[in-house]
């Protein structure tokens, strides 16, 4: 028996036990518990801090088992299922007999996801059940791409991590309305949009048309200990350097049309060109200013196409306001 196996062995033991394993995925870590176990499910909240009214997403081993889990699944939601399993993709669809409510936060609705990294389908394979999972960090926090950041933030709260190294895509999965025959996009993530058009061959409904309810999609959700402020990209250095003087702590998310120019700021993160490196970068540049004790980022927002758009809304969400702010000026 390899390492790897006898690790995912002990892992699903772990699960059957009703205990907690941090698993690797192609996206963000994530904090699992055998979905069919409410007890181990609602230990997953008291650990993450997380409202038991925010569903959790329902891992699988493949999308052979999609029957197994939800009812009514649409012929789109196959299709999507087919092209992108495993991959960062997360279907909402009618929930199956199998999901507890404890799960999908009350909902009749269940998020289904197939992650793309092999320790998480080696975990999945050897359990054999559903693995609920949210990412693998304090609510409200940055999302963890190593298991070095699981460790950091939940420390002996898990029973096992499971290390797969680095995330490869860095954000969350996308998670499509796939309740309906035209499904729509409820959270931008790993499968841009485009790529979800092209499988389908029509246009996806906007947002604003689905009936779905998004719990725990809060305004400040992926936030570092630093305040985040967004600024037109032509002024990141300018904004930075105005509040570096005045005092504050102030980390820059530099974009690469600044080239090797040098910033008066406390902490510099020089951002790579492409969206696929930025992604895969993200959530460890807002830790790494964090560790580095800044008290402000500031960045502006990518290009809103592709994955570009997924790095936006986390960006927006990490910009928010947070719990205890006053309400804004000017009401
Ligand atoms: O990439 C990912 O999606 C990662 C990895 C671990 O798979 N997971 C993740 O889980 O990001 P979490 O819990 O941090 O975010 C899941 C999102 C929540 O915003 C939740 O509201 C939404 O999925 N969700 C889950 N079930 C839902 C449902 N039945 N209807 C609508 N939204 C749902
Ligand atoms: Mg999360």
């Amino acid at each position: 028996m390899s390492e790897r196996t006898s690790d995912t062995e002990k892992a699903a033991g772990v699960l059957r036990a009703g205990g907690l394993v941090a698993m690797p995925t192609e996206t963000v870590y994530g904090l699992g518990a055998n979905a069919e176990d409410p007890v181990a499910v609602a230990r997953v909240f008291e650990v993450k801090g997380r409202p038991p009214s925010h569903p959790l997403i329902v891992h699988i081993g493949s999308a052979d088992q999609l029957d197994d889990w939800a009812a009514d699944v649409p012929d789109s939601a196959r299709l999507l299922a087919g092209r992108f399993w495993p991959g960062p993709l997360t279907l909402v669809l009618r929930r199956g007999p199998r999901v507890p409510l404890e799960a999908t936060g009350g909902l009749e609705t269940v998020a289904l996801r197939v992650p793309a990294h092999p320790v998480a389908l080696a975990l999945l394979s050897a359990f054999g059940g559903g693995v609920a999972a949210p990412s693998a960090n304090r609510f409200g926090s940055v999302s963890p791409t190593t298991a070095d950041h699981v460790r950091a933030e939940l420390g002996d709260a898990v029973d096992l991590v499971l290390d797969g190294g680095p995330c490869r895509v860095g954000v969350e999965s996308t998670i499509v309305d796939a309740t309906a025959d035209v499904p729509s996009v409820l959270r931008p993530g790993g499968v841009t949009r485009e790529d979800l058009e092209q499988a389908l061959g029509f246009p996806l409904a906007v947002h604003a048309t689905s009936r779905v309810r998004v719990p725990g999609q809060h305004p400040s959700h992926y936030a570092p200990r630093a305040r985040v402020v967004l600024v037109e990209p032509e002024k990141v250095v300018v904004e930075a350097e105005l509040a570096q003087g005045l005092g504050q702590r102030v980390g820059v998310l530099l974009p690469p049309s600044f080239g090797d120019a040098e910033v008066n700021a406390h902490a510099v993160v020089r951002l790579p060109g492409s969206a696929a490196a930025y992604a895969r970068g993200l959530y460890g540049f807002l830790r790494e200013l964090d560790e580095r004790g800044c008290d402000l980022v500031v960045a502006s927002l990518p290009e809103e196409t592709g994955l570009g758009l997924a790095i936006a809304n986390r960006l927006n969400r990490a910009a928010g306001p947070r719990p205890g702010d006053g309400p804004p000026v000017g009401g």
